[in-house]
C-alpha cells in the first residue's frame, strides 16, 4: 500500500515510542496492494485454506476425487459481503482513524469540528443541493428511513414500491405500524423485476429503494417516472445506491443510507437528505402519533436546522465518524463520485464478462438496464445445496465470504461490486466460481 500526505492539512496522531507524534494525516492511494493490516487477516485465514484443499477436508466439503486445478491467482480480499461491506483499498485502522478525537465529547469544538467535516464533504462529493439538509440520525439507514416516515407520512395517499425484502419491510411498517387513515397502495414485482414504476401518483407520497440489494435490481438511471411537478413527496431508501450510482436529486425528497454500505464504512448511523419540500411538510404536518426522541426532527414546529449543522440527535461514536471521513477522503483521492461509479461499474462488468462465458450461470436481474452494479445477484443452474456447497467451498479457500443470497431472495450467488472492491479481485472471484462448479459434485 502506498500513502502520500494529504493537502487537508489534516494532522494524524502516531504512536512513539510510549507517547504519541502529531503527523500530516495520510490519504491512501486507491491502489489495490493489500494494506497491512488486510495480509495480516489473511495470513489468519491461510489455514482452513490449506485444510480445505486436502483430499479429506474436500470430500467433506462435497468436492469430486479429480478436481480440476485451482486458479492461480486468488482474490487480494476475500471480502464481498452487502453490509457491512469490504473496506477501502489501502485502509488501515491506524492510519485511517489515528486522528479520532476519543475521549471527547462530539459537542466539543474538535467533535463538531469533525462532524460538520463529514457532512460538507458529502454534500461536496455528493453534489447535493446547497438548500437540502443533511443529518447523521441514529440507527444507521433503518434509523434514517423510518424517522423520515414516521415524521412525515400521513396527510396524502402512499404508493410503496417494492420489490425485495427491505421494501417490503417499508411496506409492512406503513401498513402494520403506522396504520395510516389515507389509502397505502402497493406496487410491486418478483425477485428480479422492477414494478411498474410509472404507475405511481405525483399526487401521491412514493416510497421505494433505489437499489433492491437482497434481489440486485435497481431503478433505471434519472428516475424519469418520477414527476418534476409532483405535489407528493419521494422517499428514497439509497443505502446500497448513494457513491455507487447518480442520484438525480432534484426527484428525491427524502434520501436515505449508511455508512456501511458503499464506503465500506461502519454501521449503527444513518444518512437523512431533505429537499426543501419535505422540510415544508415537516413545518406543515404534525402526525397525530408520538414520536420517539431519536425520530424528531423539529421543535415548537420549526425544523431543528441544529440537526442538520452537525448538533446530532444523540451522541455519534467519534470512531465511527472518523472511519466516514476516510472513506470521503478516499473517494476524493480516487477522483471523485464518477471515478468511484466507474469502478463499480467495471465490477460489473468483470462478472458481465463470467457470465457471458458460462452458460449455467444468469443474473437474476434479467434486463441490464436495471442490473445493479453493487450488490449483483446471480441465479446457477444448479440445485440449492451445490450452491450452498459452492458457498461454503469458496469461503473455506479464503476466496470469498458472506456470497450467499440473501435468506428470502432466490437461492444463488450475491457478490458485492460497490467501489471500494477491486475489479482484479471480481475477475479472479470468477475464476474460482468456475473452478467451484467443476470440482463440486
Ligand atoms: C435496501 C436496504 N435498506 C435497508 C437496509 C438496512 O440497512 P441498515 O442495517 O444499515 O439499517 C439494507 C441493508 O442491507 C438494505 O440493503
Amino acid at each position: 500500500m502506498a500513502f502520500v500526505p494529504a493537502a487537508t492539512g489534516l494532522r494524524l496522531r502516531v504512536p512513539t515510542a510510549g507517547s504519541f507524534t502529531t503527523v500530516p494525516r495520510c490519504r491512501s492511494l486507491p491502489i489495490p496492494a493489500p494494506a497491512a493490516a488486510a495480509v495480516g487477516r489473511r495470513a489468519r485465514h491461510a489455514s482452513p485454506v490449506m485444510i480445505a484443499s486436502e483430499p479429506a477436508a474436500a470430500a467433506e466439503a462435497g468436492t469430486a476425487a479429480a478436481s480440476p486445478a485451482k486458479p492461480a491467482t486468488k482474490p487480494a480480499s476475500p471480502n464481498f459481503s452487502s453490509g457491512p461491506c469490504k473496506k477501502h483499498p489501502g485502509y488501515d485502522l491506524a492510519t485511517s482513524l489515528g486522528d479520532a478525537p476519543l475521549g471527547r465529547s462530539h459537542r466539543s469544538a474538535e467533535g463538531m469540528a469533525k462532524i460538520t467535516e463529514s457532512l460538507d464533504r458529502t454534500r461536496t462529493l455528493l453534489g447535493i443541493p446547497d438548500d437540502y439538509r443533511i443529518a447523521i440520525v441514529p440507527g444507521s439507514d433503518t434509523g434514517a428511513i423510518e424517522m423520515a416516515m414516521w415524521s412525515m407520512l400521513g396527510p396524502v395517499p402512499v404508493d410503496v414500491c417494492y420489490w425485495e425484502s427491505f421494501g417490503k419491510g417499508w411496506l409492512d411498517d406503513i401498513v402494520k405500524q403506522l396504520k395510516l387513515d389515507v389509502p397505502v397502495r402497493s406496487i410491486t414485482a418478483d425477485y428480479g423485476q422492477l414494478p411498474d414504476l410509472a404507475s405511481t401518483s405525483g399526487e401521491h407520497d412514493i416510497v421505494f429503494t433505489w437499489n433492491g440489494t437482497t434481489s440486485g435490481v435497481k431503478v433505471v438511471d434519472g428516475a424519469d417516472w418520477i414527476d418534476d411537478a409532483r405535489t407528493g413527496l419521494t422517499f428514497c431508501d439509497a443505502t446500497s445506491a448513494v457513491f455507487a450510482m447518480e442520484m438525480p436529486w432534484d426527484k428525491l425528497d427524502v434520501t436515505t443510507y449508511s455508512w456501511q454500505k458503499v464506503l465500506g464504512g461502519e454501521a449503527a448511523h444513518g444518512m437523512l437528505i431533505l429537499s426543501p419540500r419535505a422540510v415544508a411538510r415537516l413545518e406543515s404536518f404534525t402526525p397525530a402519533r408520538p414520536l420517539p426522541k431519536v425520530f424528531r426532527m423539529t421543535k415548537g414546529g420549526k425544523l431543528d436546522e441544529k440537526l442538520f449543522q452537525g448538533a446530532v440527535i444523540n451522541t455519534v461514536s467519534m470512531l465511527c465518524v472518523e472511519d466516514y471521513l476516510d472513506a470521503l477522503l478516499w473517494v476524493d483521492f480516487s477522483g471523485g463520485l464518477e471515478a468511484v461509479i466507474a469502478r463499480s461499474r467495471a465490477n460489473l462488468g468483470a462478472l458481465e464478462a463470467f457470465v457471458e462465458r458460462n452458460e449455467w450461470a444468469h443474473f437474476l436481474a434479467t434486463d441490464p438496464a436495471v442490473r445493479s452494479n453493487t450488490s449483483v445477484c446471480l441465479v446457477l443452474d444448479m440445485d440449492k445445496d451445490k450452491v450452498k456447497a459452492m458457498v461454503k467451498l469458496l469461503a473455506a479457500e479464503g476466496v470469498a465470504y458472506d456470497i450467499g443470497s440473501y435468506r428470502d431472495a432466490p437461492p444463488g450467488l450475491r457478490i458485492w461490486c460497490g467501489a471500494t472492491v477491486d475489479t482484479d479481485d471480481v475477475v479472479a472471484l470468477a475464476e474460482w466460481i468456475e473452478w467451484a462448479n467443476a470440482t463440486l459434485a
